[in-house]
Parts: structure tokens; C-alpha cells; sequence
């Protein structure tokens, strides 16, 4: 059996787009308030895409960035890994988007759909292929635009999800020595496909006028349901990354920006302290599977990410599904 190699992340980058939508505006047209948003889900703002911008254009944007910071060119890329719920079209991927973008001509493909897991599977998968030897330079992105599967009627959903994208270039730990893969879990249970759920739009219901006009083509969610198996789930997947480490090691949780009371609850269970977390829900809202690549990318450039110290990256969402990675710094 071949001997499994060492993979780190060399580089980050993140993208978002600028147009900010603060929380007064959804009391223009809805029965809500800035005072609710805050207090239920700690969002604050979020952004929102401008006419011409799609999943693939943020991709690319920072896919670029997390080249330049891991100091390769894209050309050198074998993969690319898009989580992503939003793709630019059913057919064909939006990775292949971003690799024609990019000019990554060696690169293979895909997308990974695991809504707001995507980016953790996508660079799980990432971490699989280079230590097994098939890969060497894979671009691992998380990437959405939610502004355009919003139900604008629905106070309970809309409020809660903005656009982003957020990337890592994953390589083998000799190039790069950082961000060392050291273990990851990922998991699934389809008898919650409808907690977070999009009716239309795929191979379950040919498109009609009564599709659109009962909203089926927009995201539907069932907020508590996700609320409860969320704070069961983040804080079984961080005890398990944690299982065994000294805790004095711990640098920081990148955990999905879902609802800040969801984070704080889940850190409670495991009394960990909140200054362990990067949270930038209050700035960005939900960008889904972009959320855990742009704080990470946020947390590289604020000096966050310690040498020597502990990451964790956690992640759930729709499906339900789940995943996370423990990496040294
Ligand atoms: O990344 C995965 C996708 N994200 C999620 O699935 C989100 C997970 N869930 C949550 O973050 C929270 O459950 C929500 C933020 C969605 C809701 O917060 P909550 O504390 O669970 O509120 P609730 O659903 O129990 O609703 C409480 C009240 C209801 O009114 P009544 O029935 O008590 O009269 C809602 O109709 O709040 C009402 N409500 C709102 N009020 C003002 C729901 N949305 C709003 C709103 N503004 N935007």
C-alpha cells in the first residue's frame, strides 16, 4: 500500500460582493425588525450580488486571491472541488466555470453539493486525493449566490442568507507546512431533506407557471427543526475533532455561520469560550457553503490562525449533512 502524504492548506482568499443590505431594509416590505434579526440570529448586514455577478464570477474572484497567497499559478491547479447549492446553471458544473475562468487547464472539475457542507467536503475530498497521491495543487471553494433563491415574502427564510465566496489551495504539507490535515468525519441523513429544502428546479417536477407561482423554485426552510439537530450536531462533530488533544492547543473554531445563538449554544455544551470562535455572522449573514472558507480566510489575514495551533473547521446543513477537519496550524 502507497504510504499517505501530509496535505496542508497553502494559501486563502475570499471574495464578496459589495453591495451591503443592512437589516432596516427587509422592514421596508416585511413584518420584521432589525432588533428581532439581531436577537435571534446575530446577523447585522449582508451582501448581496449586483447585476452581472453569478456563483462563478465570485469563484474565480477568490480562487485568484488563495492562488496568489499559496504563491501558484493556476495553471498548475490538477483540481477543482465548488461546494456550492447555487450553481450559475443546472448544466453543466459551475467548477467548470471557474476553471475556464482561471485558466486552469490541467485542472479537473466538479461540484460538490452539500449545501452549506460543501466547502468542508469539497476540501476533504481535496485532502483525500493528494495524500493518496492523484493530486498534487486542488482548489477547494465554497461559493453562493442565495440572493436569487430568496423568498422575499418569507420573513422566517429571507433574512437570514446573503452571497460570498470563500477559498483554500490545498497541497502537500512539505510545500506549504501549514494548515496540516490531522483528521476529519462527515456524515448524512436524507430523512431531513426537507428542513432546508428547494422544491423545483431539478428532475422531481417539470417546470409550470403553478410551480413558480407557488414559490417551489425558492428555499423553504424549517427553522427550529435545523435549530435543535444544529447544536446537537456542531457540538458532537468539535468534541470528536478535540477527542484526545490537549486543549491548551486549541487556536480556533471556524465553525458554518448559521445563527450566532447556534454557535454560542453548541460552545456552551463543550465549555469552550467564545474568544476560540471566528464568527462573522453579523457582518456577512449566511452565505452557506462560502461561510467557513471566508472566515478562514478572514481569520489568515487578522493574524488568527496561530503556527503550531489547533483549527477546527465544522460544518451542516441542508440534506441534513455534516462534516469537519481538525488541522494544525
Ligand atoms: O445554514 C442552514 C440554514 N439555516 C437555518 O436553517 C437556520 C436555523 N434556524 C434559525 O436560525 C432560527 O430557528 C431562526 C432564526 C430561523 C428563527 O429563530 P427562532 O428563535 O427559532 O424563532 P421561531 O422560528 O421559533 O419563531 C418565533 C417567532 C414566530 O412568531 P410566533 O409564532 O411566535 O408569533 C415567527 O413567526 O418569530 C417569528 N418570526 C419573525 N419575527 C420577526 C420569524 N421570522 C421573523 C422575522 N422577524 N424575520
Amino acid at each position: 500500500m502507497t504510504e499517505l502524504l501530509r496535505v496542508g492548506i497553502a494559501g486563502t482568499g475570499s471574495y464578496l460582493p459589495e453591495k451591503v443590505v443592512p437589516n432596516s431594509w427587509f422592514e421596508g416590505f416585511l413584518d420584521t425588525s432589525d432588533e428581532w434579526i439581531r436577537q435571534r440570529t446575530g446577523i447585522g448586514e449582508r451582501r448581496y450580488v449586483a447585476e452581472g455577478e453569478c456563483t462563478s464570477t465570485l469563484s474565480i474572484e477568490a480562487g485568484r486571491m488563495a492562488c496568489e497567497a499559496a504563491g501558484i499559478d493556476p495553471a498548475d491547479l490538477d483540481m477543482i472541488v465548488l461546494g456550492t447549492l447555487t450553481p450559475d446553471y443546472q448544466l453543466p458544473s459551475c467548477a467548470v466555470l471557474v476553471q475556464d475562468g482561471l485558466g486552469a487547464k490541467r485542472a479537473a472539475a466538479f461540484d460538490c453539493s452539500s449545501a452549506c457542507t460543501g466547502f468542508v467536503n469539497a476540501a476533504q475530498i481535496g485532502e483525500a486525493m493528494i495524500s493518496s497521491g492523484r493530486a498534487k495543487r486542488v482548489l477547494a471553494i465554497g461559493a453562493e449566490v442565495l440572493s436569487r433563491s430568496l423568498n422575499f415574502e418569507d420573513r422566517g427564510s429571507c433574512i437570514l442568507f446573503g452571497d460570498g465566496a470563500g477559498a483554500a489551495i490545498l497541497a502537500p504539507h512539505d510545500d506549504c507546512r501549514q494548515g496540516e490535515f490531522l483528521k476529519s468525519t462527515m456524515g448524512s441523513d436524507g430523512s431531513g431533506y426537507e428542513f432546508i429544502h428547494m422544491p423545483a428546479g431539478g428532475a422531481a417536477e417539470r417546470p409550470t407557471p403553478e410551480m413558480f407561482e407557488k414559490r417551489n423554485h425558492y428555499i423553504t426552510l424549517q427553522g427550529r427543526a435545523v435549530y435543535r439537530f444544529a447544536v446537537q450536531k456542531m457540538s458532537e462533530m468539535i468534541e470528536e475533532m478535540l477527542e484526545g488533544q490537549d486543549l491548551s492547543e486549541l487556536g480556533l473554531i471556524i465553525p458554518h455561520q448559521v445563527n450566532s445563538r447556534i454557535i454560542e449554544a453548541a460552545l456552551e455544551r463543550l465549555d469552550i469560550p467564545l474568544d476560540k470562535v471566528m464568527l462573522n455572522i453579523e457582518q456577512f449573514a449566511n452565505t452557506s457553503a462560502a461561510t467557513v472558507p471566508i472566515a478562514l480566510d478572514q481569520a489568515r489575514r487578522e493574524g488568527r490562525l496561530e503556527p503550531g495551533k489547533l483549527v477546527v473547521l465544522v460544518a451542516f446543513g441542508a440534506g441534513v449533512t455534516w462534516g469537519a477537519s481538525l488541522l494544525r496550524w
